[in-house]
């Protein structure tokens, strides 16, 4: 690996942020534990004045959790700001204030009644008020992927100059696609001026299911932050989940030139799931990485591609991210080789795929298939099917030791 992005977690702030996902203090120093565990860099813990709970989570947080550094989101005023520094002053020089407004026509103008040259002031004045407290600020522009390119230019080289450390370009809408998201970052990289004194950031939001792809194609541009929550989690449908990010770095060192990040990789699925207990949501099954059907198969011929290789059909071992074993799940779509696997496994009993014996049990399983109503056999029920032809199964195999063994 010769380069690193850094991946800032923001499960407990804006993953927190959607309906269902709202943590108690208590639970959010657990999650915060498992996230440092996993290796994330910065941990959002929280809006520190959006409520006492949350000022509570970011202070014990900031307070408990060694080795990441610790972030509060707050608007650039003097109120916010306060009670940021305030409750992430446990944190000492591992604390990050993150300041933000927006900077869309859209949003200056409907939502906060502001010029531009208004947002610009407003913006240089919160970092400053934040750098009294804290070293590490970043500096967010809301709304920025329908922000003028040029105003963004203008404000971001003023945050920077104000002491921002990190600039961060949230598409606050998921409105973006992958190639207007590689030349937006890499249009604010070459025109920046003083753009080697900060980490570019990206944090993607999922309305158009881009998040994750839109956080790729700013890797590739050039940026080194990476906002995300854990299985994609987040404000509407949701932020670029940081599984998938990171996975996508892992898998394709062809694609990405070894930029690498400080995550576990076998730690994302045990997050994942504690988040599940956490929120009672699942993510769902058919979610990249960390779904209950990320590395299971069904259908008779992948099934075999698995038998005999597993990297016929998978470009990642469930092992390297925490996700157990690859599961073959017997359905309609099953072949005999995995039918015939699955009695071994289950009764100890070799079953010779191509034996009429096996014929026959296809028949019965195959009708069982089509008349469950998931379409997934289970082993109980293979049990079942299979025990009428034990007998047989047992003296076939007798009759072949017997015969090749004299
Ligand atoms: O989506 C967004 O714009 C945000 C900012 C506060 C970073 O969450
Ligand atoms: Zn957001």
């Amino acid at each position: 690996m010769n380069d690193t992005v850094k991946i800032f977690d923001t499960t407990l702030r804006d993953g927190e942020q959607s309906p269902g996902f709202g943590m108690k203090p208590s639970q959010k120093i657990i999650m915060a534990r498992a996230l440092a565990d996993l290796g994330v860099d910065v941990i959002e813990a929280g809006f520190a004045n959006a409520s006492e709970g949350d000022f509570d989570s970011v202070y014990t947080i900031a307070e408990e959790i060694k080795g990441p550094t610790i972030c509060s989101l707050a608007r650039c005023n003097a109120t916010d700001i306060e009670r940021a520094a305030a409750a992430l002053k446990p944190a000492g020089d591992k604390a990050r204030i993150h300041v933000f407004i927006s900077t869309s026509d859209i949003h200056m103008r409907e939502k906060l009644n502001m010029t531009p040259d208004a947002v610009i002031e407003q913006a240089v004045k919160g970092i400053t008020m934040a750098r009294r407290h804290v070293d590490d600020i970043e500096f967010s522009a809301e709304d920025a992927l329908r922000s003028d390119p040029e105003f963004l230019v203008q404000i971001f080289t003023a945050a920077i100059d104000a002491g921002a450390t990190t600039i961060n370009v949230p598409d606050t809408v998921g409105y973006t696609e992958p190639d207007e998201m590689y030349a937006f970052i890499k249009y604010l990289h070459d025109n920046i001026p003083n753009i080697d004194q900060a980490v570019i950031s990206v944090h993607c939001h999922n309305d158009l299911g881009m998040a994750t792809a839109n956080s790729m194609a700013a890797i590739k541009a050039g940026a080194r932050q990476v906002e995300g929550c854990i299985n994609g989690i987040g404000e509407r449908a949701g932020n670029a989940a940081i599984e998938e990010v990171v996975m996508a770095l892992r898998t394709r060192p062809d694609r990405y030139g070894h930029i690498g990040t400080n995550i576990q990789t076998e730690k994302l699925g045990p997050t994942s799931r504690l988040l599940e207990s956490i929120t009672g949501c699942e993510a769902q099954p058919n979610k990249a990485i960390v779904g209950r059907n990320a590395f299971s198969h069904e259908s008779g011929i992948h099934q075999d591609g698995m038998i005999k290789s597993a990297q016929t059909y998978e470009i990642m071992t469930p092992a390297s991210v925490g996700m157990g074993e690859t599961n073959l799940v017997l359905g309609k779509h099953s072949g005999r080789r995995a039918v015939a696997q699955r009695i071994e496994k289950i009764t100890g009993q070799y079953v010779n795929p191509k034996s009429n014996i096996m014929v026959a049990i296809m028949q019965d399983f195959k009708a069982t298939a089509d008349k469950t109503p998931n379409g997934c056999v289970t082993d109980d029920v293979i049990r079942q099917i299979a025990t009428p032809y034990m007998s047989t199964i047992q003296s076939a195999a007798q009759s072949f030791m017997a015969r090749t063994h004299g």
